[in-house]
Order: structure tokens, then C-alpha cells, then sequence
């Protein structure tokens, strides 16, 4: 295996607010290798963002990065780096892309200018080739006439071109790390499907190391090698995407993949897991879990299951007694039906 691109090891971030601690990173390690692409799976509020915003220090007060939670870039150090090393990371090295492309545009600069300004920041371009550069960029992905629309505002695009402007505006600077927060969570289904592909393509032509964060299973499996699933703020799977989708180990995993239509595959009907995600500020002890758990036991409510390494691993004390996976979801829906 090559050596990680990325390394993020007990990454914890908290917010400290008026009403308690909010625990909404818990100690979460994974590696990105380069031309790998990584997804990170989980349901909403599960810590995803908060965990993506750490690795590029957008946390603002009262939120935290915690000591002793480390994040490397190849051999660098990123938590010991200075505000104005950041600022050079931003955009240059590590970029990313979020689901609503309005919240990082500028609606009263023209896309154009956007571009260039990464551009004019990181590489200190000169405007003529920034612009020359811009456009390159918007015909890389996708946009016809890009010279014209280089002179437009966010405005004038529509939300699947403005999408490509993003991804555009986050690769102008050819960073080694791309992290895409729900992309397409915003686009119809088409341009879902559209935006994924130039995503797919666009990782193998430059050969950046690519995070790709959903809550839906079913986008992770078309675009990721390996996969993390995250749950209250902690891993709780990882494998490649081959294994996990294959044979889940961990009823948090399974209960997601239930919950994803696959094709081909005729399903009585399409289950949800039943209850949410607990508040930050008061996770269940013992597994995290163990309150929708269809298989969780006395051990379950009152020890913390560890996750044992990081390749191929589930946070779940089923690893220590797996003849106690027995029921499990058929039954929690059967039992719901009545
Ligand atoms: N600024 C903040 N202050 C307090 N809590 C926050 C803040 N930002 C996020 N959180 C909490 O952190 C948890 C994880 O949020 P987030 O990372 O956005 O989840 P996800 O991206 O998986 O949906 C949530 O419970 C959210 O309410
Ligand atoms: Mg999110």
C-alpha cells in the first residue's frame, strides 16, 4: 500500500458551550492514500462535516480541536501548524467542496473571479494568466464557453454549474486532497449522477487523494475504494468498499445497507433504523449504538467496544461473541409490523 497522503489520528473536536460539552468528533483515526478515494458514511449529525471542517482548522469557538489529536499531511504536522500555514493549506494543498455551493460563493463576484483569485493567493498569478488558468479550469469541468462564463455571477448558473464552478474554483490550485461534504446531496438525481462521474474522472486524471462524505450509502458504493462509517462521533466500520458492501460486520453498517435500494434486489419494503442519532452532549455508555441495537446484550449497554485497528475493523462486541448475532433486524421489522 502506498504511504498515506493524509493522516488523521484520534481526531477529537468539541464544542465547549454554555449548555454542556458537545462531543461531536470522538477520537477518530483513518489514513488517505494518494489516487485513493475515501468515503465517509454516516446519518446526519453523526460528525461527518464537523470532522472534514477539523482537518482544514474551521472550527470556530466555542468549538475545539482537542489536544492529542493529530492530523499529517504527508510529514506535517497540521495541528502544530500556524494560523498563516494553514491559510496556505487552504485551497492549495486541501480543498474542499460542500453541499450548497451558495454558502462558498461569492454572489457579487463573477465566477471567473473567483477562480482566479486561488489562483492569485496561492500561485501569485498574474491576472491575464489567472484568467487563462479560470478558464481552463470551467472547461475541465464541464461548463461550455467558458471564456463567456467566466464574467458571470453565481447567480446566472444553474445549481448543477454551479457545482461544477465549485469543484472548479477547490482544483484550481491542483491540490493533493480534495474533501467533497455531500456534493450532490442538493442536485437531482441526473445531475447527481453527472457531478459523481467528473468527480471519478477528474480524481483519476490528477491523481488527488479524494474524501467523499455522504449520508447515503448507495453514493459512497458507486465512488469509494475504502469506507468509513461513522457513528455519534466515532468510527464504527472500516474496510474497503468491496467488504463492507459485501459483508458488513457492524449492525449500525448492516442497519444502513437494509436502508439503501440496491438493483436487483427485491425488498419487502425499504426499512429505516428505527429511533436517531443521540445528542452530542449525552452519548448512551457503553456502545453508542446499543439503544437501537438489534442485537445488543447487558455487555453492550455497559462496556465501551473498542475498534480494533484500522484496515478492516467493527466497533461491536459481536467480534467477541458473534453467536450472539441471532434476529437481529428481520425481527426488529417484524416485530415493528405488528
Ligand atoms: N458550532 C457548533 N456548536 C455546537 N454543536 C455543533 C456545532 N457544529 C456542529 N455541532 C454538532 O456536532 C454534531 C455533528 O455535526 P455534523 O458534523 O454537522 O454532522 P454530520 O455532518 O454528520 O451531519 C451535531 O450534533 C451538531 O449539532
Ligand atoms: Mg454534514
Amino acid at each position: 500500500m502506498s504511504a498515506p497522503l493524509l493522516r488523521v489520528e484520534n481526531l477529537r473536536t468539541y464544542f465547549h458551550t454554555a449548555e454542556g460539552v458537545v462531543r461531536a468528533v470522538d477520537g477518530v483515526s483513518f489514513t488517505l492514500g494518494p489516487g485513493e478515494t475515501l468515503g465517509i458514511v454516516g446519518e446526519s449529525g453523526c460528525g461527518k462535516t464537523v470532522a472534514c471542517l477539523s482537518i482544514l482548522r474551521l472550527i470556530d469557538p466555542p468549538g475545539r480541536i482537542e489536544p492529542d489529536s493529530r492530523i499529517s499531511l504527508r510529514d506535517r504536522d497540521l495541528t502544530a501548524a500556524s494560523e498563516g500555514e494553514m491559510r496556505s493549506v487552504r485551497g492549495n494543498e486541501i480543498s474542499m467542496i460542500f453541499q450548497e455551493p451558495m454558502t462558498s460563493l461569492n454572489p457579487v463576484w463573477t465566477i471567473g473571479d473567483q477562480i482566479a483569485e486561488a489562483l492569485r493567493t496561492h500561485r501569485s498569478a498574474r491576472p491575464a494568466e489567472a484568467r487563462r488558468r479560470a478558464a481552463e479550469m470551467l472547461r475541465l469541468v464541464g461548463i461550455p464557453n467558458p471564456e463567456q462564463r467566466l464574467d458571470e455571477y453565481p447567480h446566472q448558473f444553474s445549481g448543477g454549474m454551479r457545482q461544477r464552478a465549485m469543484i472548479a474554483m477547490a482544483l484550481a490550485c491542483d491540490p493533493s486532497v480534495l474533501i467533497a461534504d455531500e456534493p450532490t446531496t442538493a442536485l437531482d438525481v441526473t445531475i447527481q449522477a453527472e457531478i459523481l462521474d467528473l468527480l471519478a474522472r477528474l480524481q483519476e486524471q490528477l491523481g488527488m487523494g479524494l474524501i467523499f462524505v455522504s449520508h447515503d450509502l448507495g453514493i459512497i458504493a458507486q465512488i469509494a475504494d475504502r469506507v468509513i462509517v461513522m457513528y455519534a462521533g466515532q468510527v464504527v466500520e472500516s474496510g474497503t468498499a468491496d467488504e463492507l458492501f459485501g459483508r458488513p460486520r457492524h449492525p449500525y453498517s448492516e442497519g444502513l445497507l437494509r436502508a439503501t435500494p440496491r438493483v436487483g434486489r427485491r425488498m419487502r419494503r425499504l426499512s429505516v433504523i428505527p429511533g436517531s442519532v443521540a445528542s452530542p452532549k449525552r452519548w448512551p455508555p457503553g456502545c453508542r449504538f446499543h439503544p437501537r441495537c438489534p442485537y445488543a446484550w447487558s455487555r453492550c449497554r455497559e462496556d465501551v467496544p473498542p475498534l480494533p485497528g484500522e484496515a478492516r475493523a467493527s466497533r461491536c462486541w459481536l467480534e467477541e461473541e458473534p453467536a450472539r448475532r441471532t434476529g437481529g433486524w428481520d425481527e426488529l421489522a417484524l416485530a415493528e409490523d405488528h
